[in-house]
């Protein structure tokens, strides 16, 4: 593992597509070979960042541009102190969410389409060659993903997930298009868990070695 650097991947999905306890099953599968982390945050000044852009009793007052600019700061400080040094140390990288989520929540579920040009922008200046290899695309009709998300008691709600069905098919409409112009796989979200884990770890195996 000494020279050899790590790859880039992220992991994608609505709410209620099981990304968070898949990405545990992904874990336990891959073992130390993946680095796990998490956007926003993943650093500890980026969980900073985090803690304001969702649970300040501020936040759903926010705008898109407001938002945007928060996701990017967490990004940079995200890439900088734990992406890039571990992709260094030959180790891969999956992170939960990335810029496919400022592009489909900000741009799309947010409308703020003028930030279209300006994302692509952000995107070559802040990641430079840091550009994941693919995103993984856990897909789930927002109807269904949103019925899962409230019968999972227990779990805490964040300003985003309590908006209505309208905002999430808005947002599933910006990952579809923002997919069209990266590498992706898109894995089927709806049937149930074991399955789906059974197809993401399949796909992730093809690129994973
Ligand atoms: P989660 O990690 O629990 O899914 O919460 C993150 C929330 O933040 C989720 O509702 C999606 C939202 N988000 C954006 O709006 N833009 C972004 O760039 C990222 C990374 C997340």
């Amino acid at each position: 593992m000494k020279n050899k650097k790590g790859k880039f991947f992220v992991l994608e999905g609505g709410e209620g597509s099981g990304k968070s306890t898949q990405i545990r099953k992904i874990q336990e599968y891959f073992g130390v070979r993946v680095l796990i982390t998490r956007e926003p945050g993943g650093s500890p000044y980026a969980e900073e960042i985090r803690s304001i852009i969702l649970n300040s009793k501020n936040a759903g007052q926010a705008d898109a541009k407001t938002h945007f600019a928060l996701f990017w700061a967490a990004r940079a400080d995200h890439l900088k102190n734990t992406i890039i040094p571990a992709l260094a140390r030959g180790q891969n990288v999956l992170v939960d969410r990335f810029d496919s989520s400022t592009y489909a929540y900000q741009i799309f579920a947010q409308k703020a389409s003028e930030l279209k040009g300006f994302f692509w922008e952000m995107r070559r200046f802040y990641l430079g060659k840091y550009v994941p290899a693919r995103y993984f695309f856990l897909d789930v009709k927002p109807r269904v993903g949103l019925s899962r998300k409230q019968q999972q008691t227990g779990e805490k709600l964040n300003h985003f997930d309590e908006r209505d069905v309208q905002f999430h098919t808005r947002m599933r409409r910006g990952l579809l298009d923002f997919f069209k112009q990266v590498p992706h796989s898109t894995i089927d979200a709806n049937p149930q868990f074991d399955t789906v884990t059974k197809a993401l770890a399949a796909e992730l195996k093809k690129y994973i070695i």
